[in-house]
């Protein structure tokens, strides 16, 4: 599975945020009111691009609040995989999500292949810090107008994102390391029988205690549901369930690719220099402050820089 094939598996489950426990409809709150202070400084013909857009969170708040102070602004929201804009369709309202031409397959430095307008204002968040910024930094530069403006979110190294997706990193390590994943990849594959899967699984469940810190965690819980099902079950059950095991294991495997990318991301971010190639480029800050959202918790940085 590559890079783009793992976020895009996680657009289509039907999510609008890449925090989804903590904003399930969209972003609000400090993170709502930094891109309203942005659609504040724009004019009616103006144009926005989105990078690493998601299921266009940012994009559609933009929208949305353009469409609140009567400005029409033309935006346009790219992404490296595949946007889930059937669900965005059924979760927004049209007039929001009209404003906004969704581009998928659109790595951020590949998009002089896709657009060839220039912007006002190019906007990311909890993107920008996955990119490779010694190439990409130039590129948004050459997107923007003189006198525009590049604004975006990043994670925090203060985050409890990072916490979060290394304990559930370690949660894949182990299932991993203690056979689980590949004794269900043999039944999957046919190389055991129900009966075989149902004695070994109940062998290593016997065998093996989580650890300590991996206990009350979602990811655990739903997999020890997942082991009980299988080991409770009849031979003929479990049978039945191989498709759905399967997609279970495919939707592992992409969450566990996630979860590496964003720890990933945190070892960048504690670099205080990580983003440095965008002064480099020519762009002059403006902004660069933690977004604390109400009023206790570190939800990410934000950056505004002008060309
Ligand atoms: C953490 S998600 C953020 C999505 C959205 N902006 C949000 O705030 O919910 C990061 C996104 O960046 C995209 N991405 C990563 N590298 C990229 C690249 N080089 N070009 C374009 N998109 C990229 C991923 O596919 C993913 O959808």
């Amino acid at each position: 599975m590559s890079k783009s094939n793992h976020w895009s598996e996680y657009w289509k489950s039907g999510v609008q945020t890449s925090l989804p426990s903590d904003f399930k409809k969209n972003y609000d709150g400090e993170i709502y009111a930094f891109w309203e202070g942005r659609v504040d400084d724009l004019s009616s013909g103006d144009h926005v691009l989105d990078v690493c857009t998601g299921n266009g969170a940012v994009a559609l708040i933009i929208s949305e609040i353009a469409l609140q102070q009567n400005k029409s602004i033309k935006i346009t929201a790219i992404d490296i995989s595949e946007i889930n804009t059937e669900f965005i369709q059924k979760n927004v309202a049209q007039k929001v999500w009209s404003q906004i031409d969704f581009i998928s397959h659109c790595p951020l430095a590949d998009i002089a292949k896709h657009v060839d307008d220039k912007y006002q204002l190019v906007v990311s968040q909890y993107g920008l810090e996955y990119t490779d910024l010694n190439i990409t930094a130039e590129v948004i530069f050459n997107l923007i107008q003189f006198g525009g403006e590049l604004a975006f979110i990043s994670h925090s190294v203060d985050s409890d994102v990072f916490k979060y997706m290394q304990t559930e990193q370690s949660i894949y390590q182990w299932l991993s390391d203690i056979g689980i994943i590949s004794t269900l990849s043999d039944f999957i594959g046919a190389r055991i029988s129900a009966n075989g899967l149902k004695n070994t699984l109940l062998s290593i469940v016997e065998k093996n205690q989580p650890p300590i810190n991996f206990h009350g965690q979602t990811l655990l819980i739903h997999w020890q549901k997942m082991l009980t099902m299988l080991i409770k079950n009849n031979n003929h059950t479990i049978k039945n369930e191989k498709d759905n095991l399967k997609k279970f294991i495919e939707a592992h495997k992409a969450a566990k690719l996630r979860a590496d990318d964003v720890v990933q991301v945190g070892q960048k971010l504690s670099d205080k220099k990580w983003n440095q190639e965008i002064s480099s480029v020519g762009f002059r800050c403006l902004e660069d402050k933690p977004i604390i959202y109400q009023g206790t918790n570190v939800a990410g940085h934000s950056y505004r820089y002008i060309k």
